[in-house]
């Protein structure tokens, strides 16, 4: 069976499920990742792809006509594989080689098509159900608009700072939402703050950066904004720090409901989510959702992964389900976790490792599992929505080699549009600008109860 099917609730830590739990409900009642077809039947057993293809070519005890035949494919395969769209053979491929992804060489072909979503995609809950007003369209809408305006972008070469996919979201909802007063947390050489101007091209920006972007002028492309006010270099004051009240005045801003934060500064997102909560902002956007077991800073996404949540919790079992399904997806996508790598010694899988990181690792603290419960129950009472944006398409388009699918929605241009993506304009991008997704995403928060 594909494994998109199996990705529900786990057990929790205190009752890990044994060989012997899984036989007794005949195994596809509880474990979530357990081979079994949608309906729960164990059925097909396809074979891995490497198999069936060396038996398709497997030329002893078979009569000559068909081993021609079988000759002629094998041929055919491999002249369809140089040109397929997008198959770029000038570039130079790592361990996470094309081939590699498709599982060629004795995995199966659920690593390229359809595996978004296979492990589960947590997500936090909001306190009435609600969600964004935008859909797929839109967004689809959104890229055809964004394609030549990205093209545009003063800094080329952003390593460390956003990629496309990230860009478009944040233009995408700085435009749909329409705020006042934009304020951003980590500037780095200001290509998010050129994106916040490309969205509103007349609204005041707050930039907080320890570095002023201008200093990167000195070695090469930057964007510094001419309606921006900086907190930046020598005047640089850390959000939580700021007299936002004074600041807010200053900027004509009569309601706070009405601006957009935008944090890209690596912070624990549960101290950022308390301080935009006090002053009273109420839309703010999370550039680094971090997965559970990654990144430098405790993310949205950490803290919603929990047990009763789709995709949410871990099993460290080390023989189990998740454990063969991540240790074969580690191989593909450079950053998935394996069981090793999400679980540490103690078993603690929660944030990274059972930490709760903050200030680009800097500052970690060991949390226990009722903290980071807690956390997410929080976190909960604050959310009147809670929205991540997908990846913009999938990886056989992209050629992205990093994030793993199983951890993320299906992308707005799914893997076999390849029309689509080139309409879009998207072809006559460097693959690199896909690489850097990290479920950027958009919470409205208010007081609990509210
Ligand atoms: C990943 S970069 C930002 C990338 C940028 N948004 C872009 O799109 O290119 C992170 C930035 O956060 C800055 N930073 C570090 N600590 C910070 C803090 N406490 N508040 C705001 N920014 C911070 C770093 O100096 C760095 O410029």
């Amino acid at each position: 069976m594909s494994e998109r099917a199996l990705s529900s609730r786990r057990a929790p830590p205190s009752s890990p499920r044994s060989p012997k739990d899984d036989e007794a409900d005949g195994g596809g009642g509880g474990t979530p990742f357990a081979e079994t077809d949608g309906d729960g039947s164990k059925t097909r057993n396809r074979g891995s792809f490497g198999a069936r293809i060396s038996r398709l070519f497997s030329c002893r005890m078979r009569p000559r006509g068909r081993c021609c035949l079988s000759f002629t494919l094998l041929v055919i395969f491999f002249v369809a594989l140089f040109y397929l769209p997008g198959i770029r053979r000038d570039e130079c491929e790592g361990p996470y080689h094309f081939l590699a992804r498709m599982g060629v060489f004795g995995g199966s072909m659920d690593g390229i098509v359809s595996d978004f979503g296979i492990l589960g995609v947590p997500w936090c809950r909001s306190k009435h159900g609600k969600t964004v007003e935008w859909g797929p369209k839109d967004l689809l809408k959104g890229l055809e608009d964004f394609v030549p305006i990205y093209e545009t972008r003063p800094i080329k070469n952003n390593m460390y700072g956003m990629g496309f996919d990230h860009s478009f979201g944040l233009w995408f909802m700085a435009r749909w939402l329409k705020p006042v007063l934009m304020v951003e947390s980590g500037a780095f050489k200001g290509h998010s703050t050129w994106v916040l101007r490309q969205a509103m091209p007349e609204t005041p920006i707050i930039s907080l950066s320890p570095r002023h972007p201008e200093k990167y002028l000195k070695k090469g492309p930057a964007y510094v904004d001419g309606n921006c006010t900086y907190f930046a270099g020598k005047d640089f004051i850390d959000f939580g720090r700021i007299n936002w009240g004074k600041v807010l005045e200053k900027h004509g801003v009569l309601d706070v409901s009405q601006v957009l934060v935008f944090f890209d500064d690596h912070q624990n997102q549960l101290k950022r989510v308390n301080q935009a909560l006090k002053v009273g902002f109420q839309h703010l956007i999370f550039e680094d959702n971090y997965d559970t077991g990654t990144g430098d800073h405790y993310s949205l996404r950490q803290i919603c992964d929990q047990f009763y949540i789709r995709g949410g919790g871990h099993s460290c079992f080390r023989d189990g389900d998740e454990a063969r399904i991540r240790k074969r997806r580690r191989k593909m996508w450079e950053k998935a976790v394996d069981i090793e790598e999400l679980c540490g010694n103690r078993e603690h899988w929660w944030g990274v490792r059972g930490e709760m990181c903050d200030d680009f690792n800097h500052s970690n603290k060991a949390i226990s599992y009722v903290e980071h419960f807690k956390n997410s129950r929080f976190v909960e009472s604050l959310l009147d929505a809670y929205w991540e944006l997908p990846p913009v398409a999938g990886p056989s388009l992209t050629h992205q080699t990093r994030y793993d699918p199983a951890r993320t929605s299906s992308p707005i241009v799914e893997d076999g549009q390849y029309s689509l993506f080139k309409r879009l304009g998207l072809t006559g991008l460097d693959a690199s600008v896909f690489n850097g997704y990290t479920q950027m995403v958009y919470v409205k928060i208010s007081a609990p109860n509210s």
